[in-house]
């Protein structure tokens, strides 16, 4: 399994998204600065892995700290006010420095400065292996999930599933949470083939999603966006499942742009829609999807394709990254401790407190 990242002897190594499939680039720093940069650009994306790089990042920034104990806890706030900064949306970033302020929090008055950095490092590297373990326990749940939901229809063939964006083992560390159930299934003989939108502008789809696949040797088709609605009307997809970068109270979840269109196509073709994330996904200080803060990208992102200017410089362009399914088009949101399904304010609740 290619590892996205990770974080050994101090250095941060990644694998810089933003040239797959086209280059394999791994780069390594110790620079928490170039860490954000990273999570920023999209070097470093999807938003299990956000959050392994956001602990990883912190770690960083404390290494690099020369100050005695007295002059840390400004710098600390400082560092993880910074870290926080680099991507709104996706909820895990905040989980993962959130861990880490409790590390802090908890052991800063007694321990000493070196103590404190040892507890801290293990915090970061446990925020990435949960990640890991989380997958294949979501996997399991979406597969057990997608048995008894097609339980008629798997008597006489297997499913076609779309699915948006990169859920996959670049963007979650482990199996992947939507392309994790998908895996699993695809093992247990459930699918048929995957369709992969491809996800504009960045193309995670296209370019991240497929590489996946095809690696894994799974059957696979990638169509533009738009195109998943006249799949849905032929008969060609049977049910849908993304990832989520922040799911509120009510189930109302923030997926990457497009991901609200395909949910509505479903909807109208009577398609289930399926959510797969981790509980570091579920925000449910937040009642509905309407509070969660939308990243807005640079314009260029649109106008110019991979560098190649495809609009007048001078193009006003909207460009929202993400956008946010209401949890009433949601058949389900696997999670690794259940799968929820129904009341999802009574539901996410559960998973997240339990
Ligand atoms: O902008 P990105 O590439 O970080 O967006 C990623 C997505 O929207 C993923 O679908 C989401 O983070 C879930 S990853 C398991």
């Amino acid at each position: 399994m290619i590892d996205a990242i990770s974080f050994k002897n101090g250095t941060f190594r990644y694998l810089d998204q933003r040239y797959l499939p086209l280059k394999e680039l791994y780069v390594e720093t110790q620079n928490y600065l170039e860490a954000i940069e990273a999570i920023k650009t999209l070097a470093v994306r999807g938003a299990p892995l956000i959050g392994a790089s956001a602990g990883y990042t912190v770690m960083l920034g404390i290494n690099a700290y020369q100050g005695d104990k007295a002059g840390f806890p400004a710098y600390f706030a400082n560092l993880v006010a910074e870290v926080n900064a680099s991507r709104p949306t996706a909820v895990n970033l905040f989980f993962a420095t959130k861990k880490m302020e409790a590390v802090y929090d908890a052991n800063f008055e007694a321990d000493s400065l070196e103590a404190l950095v040892a507890k801290m490092t293990d915090m970061a590297y446990k925020i990435h292996n949960d990640e890991i373990d989380n997958c294949d326990k979501i996997a399991r749940h979406g597969v057990e999930l997608l048995k008894q939901d097609f339980a008629d229809v798997l008597k006489s063939r297997k499913l076609n599933v779309l699915t948006h964006c990169n859920t996959g083992t670049l963007a979650c560390c482990g199996i992947g949470t939507a392309l994790g159930v998908i895996r699993l299934a695809y093992q247990e003989g459930l699918i048929e083939r995957v369709i992969t939108a491809e996800s504009r502008p960045l193309l995670q789809g296209l370019r991240l999603t497929a590489w996946e696949l095809e690696h894994d040797g799974i059957p696979f088709a990638s169509i533009s966006d738009s195109s998943s609605a006249i799949l849905m009307q032929r008969g060609m997809i049977d049910f849908a499942v993304t990832g989520a970068d922040r799911i509120v109270a009510n189930g109302d979840s923030a997926n990457k742009i497009g991901t609200y269109a395909h949910a509505i196509s479903a909807k109208y073709h009577g398609l289930p829609f399926y959510i797969a994330a981790p509980v570091s996904t579920i925000d449910i200080t937040m009642a509905e999807g309407s509070e969660i803060p939308i990243e807005e990208r640079d314009a260029d992102e649109l106008r110019k394709i991979f560098g190649t200017q495809v609009a007048t410089p001078t193009t006003p362009v909207v460009n929202y990254a993400f956008d946010v399914t209401p949890g009433t088009l949601i058949r389900g949101i696997i999670t690794e401790k259940e799968a929820v399904v129904g009341n999802y304010n009574e539901g996410l609740a559960r998973v997240v407190n339990g």
